[in-house]
């Protein structure tokens, strides 16, 4: 496979950009059950990189791009994992719901419960993504599928989503 036609090496690099806030929040959280305050200034920064970043910039790629592609080629794949993607999408999307509403009522019980259901959600979510969903992706689209996906992924640019540099965003986070 030529590594102009990968399609999934740009997707597990942002997952790793996604892992290492994942990170951040299991130890912020620890840090503030101990001291029993709420560390809104991280939360109201950490809500706006997971809808910027991995809900509005890599998981719009997937949806709108990757998985998009791969539901025209099902008679390819021995079996559909899509449908559970886009639900671990949803579920995630229910938990910053959830982390804005207990921030907004200073519920830190509740803050810190919504981020650590993110937190393990998506890191398991990464994990059937990087080691099923995007070899089967790599596997059963052919070249000009993945070109296609190529020129789409290349219109699409963090720095629009994020107006800031993804590793400033990260130190950020990590300073609170
Ligand atoms: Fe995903
Ligand atoms: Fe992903």
């Amino acid at each position: 496979m030529s590594q102009q036609n990968n399609i999934t090496s740009v997707l597990v690099n942002e997952h790793k950009n996604i892992l290492k806030v994942i990170d951040i929040i299991f130890e912020k959280c620890t840090q503030m059950e101990s001291s029993r305050k709420m560390n809104s200034a991280f939360f109201n920064d950490l809500i706006d990189f997971i809808r910027n970043y991995a809900d509005g910039f890599h998981h719009v790629k997937e949806e709108d791009i990757l998985f998009r592609q791969m539901l025209q080629n099902l008679d390819n794949m021995h079996c559909n994992p899509i449908p559970v993607m886009l639900n671990e999408h949803d579920a995630g999307r229910e938990y910053v719901k959830g982390m804005i509403k207990a921030v907004e009522t200073k519920n830190l019980a509740a803050a810190i419960e919504n981020a650590r259901g993110y937190g393990l959600l998506l890191k398991n979510h990464i994990y059937k993504e990087d080691n099923v969903l995007y070899p089967m992706a790599e596997e059963s689209l052919d070249n000009s599928q993945k070109t296609e996906i190529n020129i789409a992924y290349s219109q699409v640019s963090a720095i629009d989503y994020l107006k800031e540099d993804i590793n400033s965003i990260i130190s950020r986070l990590a300073s609170y």
